[in-house]
Order: structure tokens, then C-alpha cells, then sequence
């Protein structure tokens, strides 16, 4: 049975003010047990948050980690050797807002995902298509894509380790959610794309869904079977709503 995981992902938002908020309406949330919870605020808040909630069972993560794991001459960069050593369990690795705005490349996201893990880690894949793919048909072709492009360099025990989530990208900060049918496809196909190499790993791989998760859709989106929980934006920094869509997973 895979745990519920449900995840804020903070983006380029708060001030130590905001973020002082958002912490104090966190703690205040009753969390089910059953369920993890998560949140990704700017690297620049990691350790206040992590002070904030050090006692509430919420684990912290960063938004994005350098590709070679050990400190060094990398100026604007976060090692995640440092996010390790601040007190992070997990990284998100291959956001689309990365991919895309950044050009952040497979090559990197891989790498990003290696020095994750090499400093313990979890690395949260996040892959997913536009809307010009998805209309292409193209759909399972880009998200089968980048995630071979990590299983063919790391091989598939890298992936008991590890989370993924399946973030379409026009449903991102859109408002437009993917049904519940339509993002159980893309989960299970990428369940399949796994369980090709190791039907253990594909089994125990908790795999996300993001793109406008809200506390109205949250219960239907994860009772579908191969959707195990949630990469919530805007919603993550509202902290009843986010409470709210954590509940939903322990339901
Ligand atoms: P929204 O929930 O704002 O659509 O963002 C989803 C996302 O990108 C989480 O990583």
C-alpha cells in the first residue's frame, strides 16, 4: 500500500512575513496520519520554515538543487549537499517552469535527480506535456520521454528512492484541472513505463498529480488507483485550503 503524499510547491512566493503566516495557519491544520505532507517554499525561506514546523511532521523541500551535488564555485547556486545539511528531505527536480522558461534540459534534470540522491535526498520528478503536445496526441510520447531519459542513466532502482508527479502543463496555474480519467491514464501508463523494468518499483513509486489541485477537486483526483497524492501551487499557499486538500488524501 503506497502512502498518500501531498506536497506545496511554494514557487517564487512569501516574504518572511507571508511565509511567518502561512506557518502559523500550517500548525494550526489537523493533518491525517496516514497521509505525508510536504511543502517546497524559495530557498530563501527553507530554514525558517524548517524551524516553523520542525514539530508538525511536515517535511521540507527545496525547489531546485545544483547539478553536481558537492559545494563549489557556482555562484547563485544551492548545493544539495547544503540543502541536505540545512535540514531538506526532498528536492523537486524537472518542474515544467524550469523546462521550459529556463531551459532546463533532460541532461540536467537527471543530473539535478543523481546529486539528490547522492546526498540522501528524495528527488520529486516532476514531468509533464503543453497543451500543443497534448493536442498533437503526443501526450504519453513526452512524459514517456523524460522519464526514460532518467531511468536510462540512473537505471530503475533509482526510482525506489524517489517521487514522481505527472504535472500537465496546461493545467498549470490555469485553473483547468485534468480529469480524474485523463490524469489516471498518463499515471498508469507511467506505472507501466516502470513495472517494464521492475514491477516492485513500480509498485512501491508514489506518482503525483499537479496542475490546479484544489480542496474541491482533490478527493476525486486521488481516488483514482495510480494517483497517489498531490504537487499543489497556488492552493499550497492558502493553509486552510491546503489542510483541507491534505485531508482529502487521508480519505
Ligand atoms: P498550480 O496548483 O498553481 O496549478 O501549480 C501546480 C504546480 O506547478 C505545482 O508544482
Amino acid at each position: 500500500m503506497r502512502r498518500p503524499l501531498v506536497a506545496g510547491n511554494w514557487k517564487m512566493h512569501g516574504t518572511r512575513a507571508s511565509v511567518a503566516e502561512l506557518i502559523n495557519g500550517l500548525r494550526q491544520q489537523v493533518l491525517p496520519a496516514g497521509v505525508e505532507v510536504a511543502v517546497f517554499p524559495s530557498c530563501l525561506h527553507v530554514v525558517q520554515v524548517l524551524d516553523g514546523l520542525a514539530d508538525k511532521g511536515v517535511a521540507i523541500g527545496a525547489q531546485n538543487c545544483a547539478v553536481d551535488p558537492a559545494q563549489g564555485a557556482l555562484t547563485g547556486e544551492v548545493a544539495a549537499s547544503q540543502l541536505q545539511d540545512a535540514g531538506c528531505a526532498l528536492v523537486l527536480v524537472g518542474h515544467s517552469e524550469r523546462r521550459l522558461l529556463l531551459g532546463e534540459t533532460d541532461v540536467e534534470v537527471t543530473r539535478k535527480f543523481a546529486a539528490a540522491q547522492s546526498c540522501g535526498l528524495t528527488p520529486l520528478l516532476c514531468v509533464g506535456e503543453t497543451l500543443v503536445q497534448r493536442e498533437a496526441g503526443k501526450t504519453l510520447e513526452v512524459v514517456g520521454a523524460q522519464l526514460a531519459s532518467v531511468i536510462e542513466a540512473l537505471g530503475i532502482e533509482a526510482f525506489a528512492r524517489a517521487v514522481v508527479a505527472y504535472e500537465p502543463v496546461w493545467a498549470i496555474g490555469s485553473g483547468l484541472t485534468a480529469s480524474p480519467e485523463q490524469a489516471q491514464l498518463v499515471h498508469a501508463a507511467i506505472r507501466a513505463q516502470l513495472a517494464a523494468q521492475s514491477a516492485e518499483v513500480a509498485c512501491a513509486v508514489r506518482v503525483l498529480y499537479g496542475g490546479s489541485v484544489k480542496a474541491a477537486n482533490a478527493a476525486e483526483l486521488f481516488g483514482m488507483p495510480d494517483i497517489d497524492g498531490g504537487l499543489v501551487g497556488g492552493a499550497s499557499l492558502n493553509a486552510d485550503e491546503f489542510g483541507a486538500i491534505c485531508r482529502a488524501a487521508g480519505s
